[in-house]
Formats: C-alpha cells, sequence, structure tokens
C-alpha cells in the first residue's frame, strides 16, 4: 500500500517536472528553411478600464488635492484607448485565428514578439495580472500552430508600466506559467538566442528600447518608475550586451529584436542610435513594433522590419500609408485606416524571404481594409546580405 502511493506520487512528479516546470520550449533545430511569424502590439483582451466617472470627475481632484495617483491608474484612464478596447479586443482576435490560418499554411515553427503584450498598463503579480495574462495570451494563441510554438519574448511600453514587478512577470513567472512563453535564461528583460538551420544560423538579441527614451524619464511621463529610471542611467549594459553578442556570434545572420522604431513613419526615436550603430557594423537587421501598422523601412543599408499590428491597427502610425521619404519602401495604411497583420520570415542560408501579411478586415458588415487574398502577402522582398 505504502509503496503503491510512493510510486503513484513520483509518477505524478515526473509529470509535473514534464510538463509544467522547467524550460521554455525552443525553435526546432536543423531545418533548411525555418518559418517564423514577427507579432506585435496584440495584448488587448481583458482589460477594463477605469469608469469615466473616475477619469474624469474623481482622478483630477485627487490630483488638485495632491494625493499621488499611480501609473497604471492613470495609463488605464487613456481616453484613445478607453474609446478602442471593444474594437481592439475583437480585432485581436481576429488577428489571432488570421495568423493562426497563414502559419498553418507557411508552417511557422516560431514567434519572435516585438512587445505591448499586455495594455494599458501590463501585467504584474497579481489576480487581475493572472487573469489577464490567461485572456489575452494564453487561451488567445492556443490552437493549431500555435499549440507548440516558442513566443521569443520583449517588452514594450505597456509592458513596463507596472515597473520591476510587471518586468519580473514577464521574465520570470509567465515563463513557469506557459512553457511557450520564452523569456532568455537568466530572468533579464535582455537576452540573447540562436536559431539554428541545417547550413545556416541566427543570433537575436532582444533589448528593452523603454531604457533608452529620455522622454519616458519626464515626470510627467507614466513610464517613469523606479525600473526605467533604473535602466535609464546604465543603457551602456544593453548596448554592451548587444555589442558582445553580435561580435561572439559567427552566425549567418544577425538580427536586433526591439519594441521602439529607430525609422518610423510616425517618429524615429534617435536614442536608439548607439544600438543601431551596432547593427550597422554587423550588417544586421532590425524587428521591432511599436507603430500600430505593418511596415518596411531601409536607412543606411539596413533594414527596419516594422510588425505592430496585431492588436489595434493606427492609420496615423504609418502616416496614413504616405511614405515621408526614400527609406519607407512599404506602409500597410490606407487614407482611413491601417490593416491588422503580422510578418513572416522564412530563414535559410541563402536569402531571409520577409513576407508581410495584412488581413482583410471584414467588421460587422463593413471592410475596414479590403485585401483580395489575404492569405498571399501583401508586400514581401528577400535579405541576401549576410552579417559580419
Ligand atoms: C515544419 O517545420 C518543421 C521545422 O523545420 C519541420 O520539422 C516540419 O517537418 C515542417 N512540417 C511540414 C509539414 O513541412
Ligand atoms: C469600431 O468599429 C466600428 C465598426 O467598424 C466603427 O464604426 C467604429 O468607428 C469603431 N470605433 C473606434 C473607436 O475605432
Ligand atoms: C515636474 O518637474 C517640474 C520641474 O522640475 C515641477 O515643476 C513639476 O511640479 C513636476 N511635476 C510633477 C507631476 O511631479
Ligand atoms: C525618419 O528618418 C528618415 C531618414 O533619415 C527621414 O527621411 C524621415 O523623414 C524620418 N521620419 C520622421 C517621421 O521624422
Ligand atoms: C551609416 O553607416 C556608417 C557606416 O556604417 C556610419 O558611420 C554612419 O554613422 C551611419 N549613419 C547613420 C545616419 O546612421
Amino acid at each position: 500500500m505504502r509503496s503503491r502511493k510512493c510510486s503513484a506520487a513520483a509518477v505524478l512528479l515526473a509529470i509535473f517536472a514534464n510538463s509544467v516546470v522547467g524550460t521554455s520550449l525552443t525553435a526546432p533545430k536543423g531545418a533548411k528553411v525555418l518559418t517564423v511569424g514577427v507579432i506585435g502590439d496584440y495584448g488587448w483582451t481583458g482589460w477594463a478600464p477605469s469608469p469615466d466617472n473616475f477619469c474624469f470627475e474623481i482622478m483630477p481632484q485627487l490630483e488638485a488635492a495632491g494625493i499621488t495617483v499611480p501609473n497604471e491608474v492613470i495609463n488605464d484612464c487613456d481616453p484613445g484607448d478607453k474609446q478602442y478596447i471593444t474594437n481592439a479586443t475583437a480585432l485581436q482576435m481576429d488577428t489571432s485565428s488570421y495568423v493562426g490560418q497563414v502559419c498553418a499554411l507557411k508552417n511557422c515553427s516560431a514567434f519572435l514578439s516585438v512587445g505591448d503584450n499586455f495594455y494599458d498598463s501590463g501585467v504584474d503579480f497579481t489576480t487581475s495580472g493572472i487573469l489577464r495574462f490567461q485572456a489575452a495570451w494564453v487561451d488567445m494563441y492556443s490552437q493549431g500552430k500555435f499549440k507548440k510554438a516558442p513566443w521569443y519574448q520583449c517588452l514594450g511600453n505597456h509592458d513596463i508600466v507596472p515597473g520591476q514587478s510587471g518586468v519580473d512577470f514577464q521574465t520570470k513567472v509567465a515563463p513557469l506559467y506557459d512553457n511557450r512563453w520564452y523569456f532568455g535564461t537568466q530572468g533579464l528583460p535582455y537576452y540573447t538566442y540562436d536559431l539554428e538551420g541545417q547550413d545556416w544560423s541566427a543570433t537575436f538579441v532582444v533589448v528593452d528600447s523603454d531604457c533608452f527614451l529620455s522622454s519616458y524619464q519626464k515626470n510627467t511621463s507614466v513610464y517613469k518608475n523606479a525600473y526605467t529610471t533604473g535602466c535609464h542611467e546604465n543603457t551602456q549594459v544593453q548596448v554592451d550586451f548587444l555589442t558582445d553578442a553580435f561580435a561572439n556570434s559567427k552566425a549567418t545572420w544577425k538580427f536586433l529584436q526591439l519594441h521602439h522604431p529607430y525609422m518610423s513613419a510616425a517618429t524615429n526615436e534617435t536614442d536608439l542610435a548607439p544600438l543601431i550603430s551596432v547593427v550597422e557594423r554587423h550588417h544586421g537587421i532590425v524587428l521591432n513594433g511599436h507603430d500600430h501598422c505593418l511596415g518596411h523601412f531601409v536607412n543606411n543599408d539596413t533594414n527596419f522590419i516594422l510588425s505592430g499590428a496585431a492588436g489595434y491597427p493606427q492609420a496615423g502610425d504609418c502616416n496614413n500609408g504616405v511614405p515621408l521619404g526614400p527609406y519607407a519602401k512599404f506602409l500597410g495604411a490606407n487614407a482611413l485606416t491601417a490593416a491588422n497583420g503580422f510578418v513572416t520570415m522564412d530563414i535559410s542560408s541563402k536569402e531571409i524571404n520577409v513576407e508581410y501579411y495584412a488581413r482583410d478586415m471584414k467588421f460587422e458588415g463593413e471592410d475596414l481594409y479590403p485585401v483580395d487574398c489575404d492569405l498571399q502577402p501583401s508586400y514581401s522582398f528577400q535579405i541576401t546580405q549576410k552579417a559580419t
């Protein structure tokens, strides 16, 4: 009797160790061509903004009385985001099934996130944080190709609003919660990983670009907190990390994966220049989000791939489809709206085939962004210049 109990417990423990605790999943190795999805700015589902009477009447009174209102609370009163939430939730859901369809056809093996994983104020280690994590990510991306694909994660500005506790949730708690959520091996907001094919390899460096923006250190910014102030004072740590990772890598391809855009149709975040010059020296490629649309920019021989359209698309972020100069090669937007969608990269030794998938946005009988055959890419280009 006793021994049977013990062995049952041992079996249970083994199952637990295999399925829950332990290391995150990683992409399969050895493929001739490996397809990955680049996805960003998606996590709206489950966000409940504060009520209007609090945001517009009570909050100003509290501020007038000298009571400090936490940044999360201020941010959850963002008037634009309060308006978008109903549509944004529906659009995230429709886009997740679209990404699933494209990825079933294309055999995506992993997803590379460019941040803004949870609107409006990220998630932290509270019951509401757990509920959001479950609804906006675990359950949202759970079918088909999503079932077993790792997501190489990255922090965006919405993710760091709760400060260190939010960063800890995404870097330390989430990988144990769901082994598809990958955040390096050190529990840090920056990390590096390699994808390895049959006759090629690719080094990726993920950084937290929130640390680089001086605008986030203004005392009126909802992004100013002990975490961002600390990492802003020492951005060199991340520049050195990138420099070393690229210098120590002999990979065929090298990528910087981060949230904010250095090249943009809305705001070029020039504070990122120290990171970009490392990328330029190695003939690397930049993956970013933040602007809620799809875009391709080339500056100084460097490709910037914008994939920020998996949640609430915003035409203004892609200047309503009007290029501001020859650096803008593709903008997934028109006068009225930007397209939902994501980017795939087919990585091989010969080239990286980059495809932009814009969703035909039929919504409540209208078509917000008509695309004839949205299982075909709306735009594509190939990178053949290898990393140095
Ligand atoms: C999909 O890609 C993976 C990783 O390269 C590979 O192992 C698998 O055979 C592919 N599946 C199909 C149906 O091509
Ligand atoms: C939400 O979607 C509906 C239906 O397309 C549209 O009429 C409305 O303007 C949208 N609201 C916002 C805030 O985008
Ligand atoms: C921000 O700093 C300025 C100047 O240092 C000060 O006058 C202002 O009261 C501060 N605002 C807040 C919200 O702390
Ligand atoms: C971003 O930089 C490019 C290249 O220097 C420039 O052409 C473009 O006007 C800039 N975009 C914005 C929004 O300022
Ligand atoms: C362009 O690249 C060159 C050489 O890599 C570098 O010296 C220069 O600073 C870069 N310019 C810009 C505007 O990024």
